[in-house]
């Protein structure tokens, strides 16, 4: 059973994995106003995998009898001045995320709550990841600069991003939009 604090704070972060997917949605939708098709696939994946993240800490709290409870979502940004201020927002916003579940396996450690603590490490390991692919989108767009090819080449290359959903989210809604017609 889960501490009071412990659930509040798993559903707290469960807000916020949410709030990255609208972040990154509202990115899809950005780029495909610009026609960056390819920028816009990479983000509605990472939308959807960011929807994994939220679900399965919702899944986690409701599985060790705790209350899954759906929070506020805050409006995310709706527009940046270029991709290379988009992607260096998804660089800050994963070093944010990285943060508050650092935060939270402290209120696990604190709470004595060794099972919510080996269940956070997935996470731990998680943003080692997220980091790593914001950086390389981020390197990406700064070496492309205002290059209109090299920003194209960097679109096209992105859009062939593949993500298989991990196992209990086989028939995600997500999967299918990340088709796109090229
Ligand atoms: Fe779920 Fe990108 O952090």
């Amino acid at each position: 059973m889960l501490s009071e604090k412990m659930n509040e704070a798993l559903n707290v972060q469960a807000n916020r994995e949410l709030y990255s997917s609208y972040l990154y949605l509202s990115m899809s939708y950005y780029f495909e106003s610009i026609n960056m098709k390819g920028f816009a696939h990479w983000m509605r994946l990472q939308a959807g995998e960011e929807l994994v993240h939220t679900m399965k800490m919702l899944d986690y709290v409701a599985g060790r009898g705790g209350r899954a409870e759906m929070l506020a979502v805050e409006a995310p940004q709706l527009s940046w001045a270029s991709p290379l201020q988009a992607f260096q927002h998804v660089w800050d916003h994963e070093r944010v995320v990285t943060g508050l579940i650092n935060s939270l396996v402290r209120v696990a450690e604190s709470e004595k709550d060794e099972a919510a603590k080996d269940f956070l490490q997935w996470y731990v390991k998680e943003q080692v990841e997220e980091e790593e692919s914001s950086d390389n989108v981020l390197n990406k767009a700064k070496a492309a600069g205002d290059n209109k090819a090299a920003l194209e080449a960097a679109d096209r290359e992105l859009g062939e991003r593949h993500f298989k959903f991990p196992r209990g989210f086989e028939i995600f809604p997500y999967a299918g939009f990340a088709k796109i017609e090229r």
